[in-house]
């Protein structure tokens, strides 16, 4: 077999084992074949290209007319109505629609344009509610906080979803699983019930992460949830005592109505609907793993620490450079390492030919690294098109948070700048990916990695 044909029992698998799939793009870029093919030897035996070198992957991202998303369908038609979450997907008019009123409304908006000053106030104020709240104890979940309930918090102001409620035995259940207390439910800061961030979160973590695993329990489950989320947004418009003058996209959304009278209302609703779905599951999900993976790439085995990562921030001059430093940090631990596509017809890929519908994965975080110079160290002056960690700079599928986001996180890795003697108890669980995980810390003690 060649150096470029692989089999694996099980793509699922390797796809969710983040170590095998840096040790692939190590191959690639130490020499290797441009792209490595893997085929299953089970009974699907479905194959996929991996791709690491970073014109390669930018390539992969950018040709939407030979690299496809469509891979997404099966599971978006399981977990919602048709039209649920079309905003990802390339085909159909909705798409380039549904993006038109997404531009006019957030233009009306201060969170998504190129003046950070706004957004970086807003996401102050938010980190300060919780550092107020974690001050008043003396150990908290670092990443439960920051990566929780601090875009929590911004969904509310950025996009109009404050206080959505629903509450019943389920999505308590789905809560409690997703490693939230009883107690954090009930919190003066976020309102009575977390519950829809609880369901956004699961679901797009089953549309994202769980490839070709889906048991019929979790499609079930996400489908349900989907629907909780809907539910939660349609209540939300459906009570909002007015759209003007609050600054949320929600508010946005129906400013620009009349500049597309052409679209009827019930679609133009369907609209509103989607993208409030879409980002906001997007908004609460994906910056706490961003946190998360960048707090376990500090603490992992020969991670630089917390403490001396802050003291690098600090040294930056860090109010005006900290979205650099974000940049960077997102660079090295990516939330979505990798993105898979479909070719869509026969074509040739860094030696292979693919086929029709053969699944192509870009390896986004090995492609950080294919830059020339001091590639794993964290600078704040690198050219900002090398990052593809939202995506390519004029890539069809940019990150619709890639300026929202380095915001936030900013703002959070400030914040913890502000707080006295933070030091890790335990070790941090479940970073990397896109589901973020636990950190104890408490306030005194000399910072270490614990037990
Ligand atoms: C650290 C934070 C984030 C990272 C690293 C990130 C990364 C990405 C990446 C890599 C893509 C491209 C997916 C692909 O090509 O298959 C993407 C798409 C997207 N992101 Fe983000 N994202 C982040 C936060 C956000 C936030 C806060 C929002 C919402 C406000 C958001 C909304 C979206 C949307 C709507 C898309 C789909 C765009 C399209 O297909 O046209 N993201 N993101």
């Amino acid at each position: 077999m060649s150096p470029a044909e692989r089999s694996t029992p099980d793509l699922g698998a390797l796809l969710r084992n983040q170590a095998a799939l840096d040790q692939i793009g190590a191959d690639i870029l130490n020499g290797g074949p441009r792209a490595i093919r893997y085929r299953e030897t089970r009974a699907a035996r479905m194959s996929m290209a991996f791709v690491a070198h970073h014109d390669e992957v930018v390539s992969v991202l950018t040709e939407e007319s030979h690299f496809s998303v469509c891979h997404y369908d099966p599971l978006y038609a399981a977990v919602a109505r048709p039209g649920a979450f079309l905003i990802m997907r390339p085909e159909g008019p909705e798409r380039a629609e549904r993006l038109a009123i997404l531009d006019a409304a957030e233009a009306k908006t201060p969170w998504f344009g190129p003046d950070p000053a706004q957004r970086r106030a807003m996401a102050r104020a938010c980190v300060d509610d919780v550092l107020a709240a974690v001050s008043r104890r003396r150990r908290f979940d670092l990443i439960g906080e920051f990566g929780f309930f601090v875009p929590y918090l911004i969904a509310g102001r950025v996009l109009g979803l404050a206080g959505l409620r629903s509450f019943d035995l389920l999505s308590l259940g789905v809560c409690l699983v997703n490693r939230h207390s009883l107690l954090q439910l009930f919190r003066p800061e976020t309102g009575p019930y977390l519950t829809d961030l609880a369901w956004s979160e699961f679901v797009i973590a089953q549309l994202l992460i769980n490839f070709e695993n889906r048991l019929p329990p979790f499609r079930w489950a996400a489908a349900w949830g989907a629907k909780r989320v809907r539910a939660q947004i349609e209540h939300r418009i459906d009570t909002s005592p007015g759209f003007e003058g609050d600054h949320t996209l929600l508010s946005a959304l129906w400013a620009v109505r009349g500049r597309f009278s052409e679209v009827e209302d019930d679609v133009y609703r369907e609209h509103v609907v989607s993208i409030l779905m879409e980002l906001g599951a997007t908004l609460l999900l994906v910056p706490g793993s961003g946190f998360s993976g960048i707090v376990g790439r500090w603490l992992g085995p020969g991670g630089p620490g917390l403490e001396a990562s802050l003291g690098q921030l600090q040294a930056m001059d860090a109010e005006e450079k900290a979205e650099a430093f974000v940049q960077e940090e997102l660079r090295l631990a990516p939330p979505s390492a990798h993105l898979l596509r479909n070719a869509t017809g026969p074509i040739d890929l860094g030696g292979l030919t693919l086929k029709t519908g053969e699944y192509v994965c870009a390896l986004v975080k090995s492609a950080g690294v294919d830059i020339k110079n001091d590639s794993r160290e964290v600078k704040a002056d690198r050219c900002p098109s090398t990052y593809l960690h939202f995506g390519p700079e004029n890539g069809p599928h940019l990150c619709r948070g890639h300026r929202l986001s380095p915001s936030i996180l900013a703002e959070m890795f400030l914040g913890l700048t502000r707080l006295p003697d933070l030091a890790p108890r335990g070790r941090l669980t479940a970073c990397g990916g896109l589901v973020p995980g636990r950190l104890i810390v408490d306030f005194g003690e000399p910072v270490g990695t614990g037990p």
